[in-house]
C-alpha cells in the first residue's frame, strides 16, 4: 500500500515538485528540518546529510515505512505537530509542508503556520507545495484540482492569505506542466516571521 503510493507519486511527477521545493530551501549539511505531514518521506535522500530531521504524520503506516527506510538518519513521529511536540525539538532551519495545507482547514493551516513561524531558527524558512486552482488552467488540470483528495484546494491568494499574518516575506510560484500528468500547484516560501 505505501510502496503503491510512492510509485504513484513518481508516475504523476509529484516527486519533481518535492525536489524543487527542497531546492528552494537551500539547506546545508547540519541543518535542522521539521517535516509536517511527511508521509513516507520518499524525498528524504534529496535532503543534505548529515541533518537533524523530525518527520510527523498522523498515519502510522507511513511513519513505519519511513522509519524502516530512513530511521537511521531521521526521527519519525506519529501524530500532529503542535506546540507540545515543538517544545521537545531544536529550532528548525526549515519547516516542510509538502502536500499538506490543501488537506487542512483554514484554522488548522493558520495554527500550523503560526507555530512554524514562532519556532524558526534565525534565517529559518517554511516551504509549502499544494494542488491549486489557477486562472487559465486547462480542463484536465482543473479536473485534477477538483478531484484531489485534499478538501481544501485553494487559489494562490488563498494560500498566501493563510500565511501573511505570520510572515513578512512570502514568495511563490505556480508550477504547472512539471509533472508527467498536467496539474497546477502553488509552491510558497515563507521567511521573516513576524513573531521574531
Ligand atoms: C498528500 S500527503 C503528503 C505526504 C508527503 N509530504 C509527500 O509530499 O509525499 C499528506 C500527508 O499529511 C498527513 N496529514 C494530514 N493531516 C495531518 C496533520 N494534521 N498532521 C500531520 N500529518 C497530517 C497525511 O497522513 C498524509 O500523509
Amino acid at each position: 500500500m505505501v510502496p503503491a503510493y510512492v510509485g504513484l507519486q513518481k508516475v504523476v511527477g509529484a516527486d519533481l515538485l518535492r525536489y524543487r521545493s527542497i531546492e528552494a530551501l537551500a539547506l546545508k549539511p547540519g541543518d535542522t528540518v521539521i517535516d509536517v505531514g511527511c508521509g513516507p518521506a520518499y524525498y528524504f535522500n534529496r535532503l543534505p546529510n548529515p541533518l537533524t530531521y523530525h518527520g510527523f504524520d498522523t498515519d502510522q503506516r507511513y511513519i513505519d515505512h519511513a522509519t524502516r527506510k530512513y530511521g537511521d538518519r531521521g526521527t519519525f513521529h506519529v501524530g500532529i505537530f503542535d506546540s507540545a511536540a515543538a517544545a521537545d525539538l531544536p529550532a528548525p532551519d526549515a519547516v516542510l509542508l509538502l502536500g499538506l495545507l490543501h488537506h487542512l482547514t483554514d484554522d488548522e493551516s493558520r495554527a500550523l503556520l503560526e507555530l512554524s513561524a514562532s519556532i524558526l531558527a534565525p534565517g529559518g524558512r517554511v516551504v509549502s507545495v499544494d494542488t491549486a486552482f489557477v486562472p487559465d488552467q486547462g480542463r484536465v488540470s482543473r479536473w485534477m484540482s477538483e478531484n484531489d483528495r485534499g478538501e481544501y484546494v485553494r487559489e494562490p491568494e488563498g494560500f498566501v492569505g493563510l500565511a501573511d499574518d505570520y510572515f513578512d516575506e512570502i514568495d511563490g510560484e505556480v508550477v504547472s506542466g512539471q509533472g508527467r500528468i498536467p496539474g497546477a500547484y502553488w509552491l510558497m516560501r515563507m521567511t521573516a516571521p513576524k513573531s521574531a
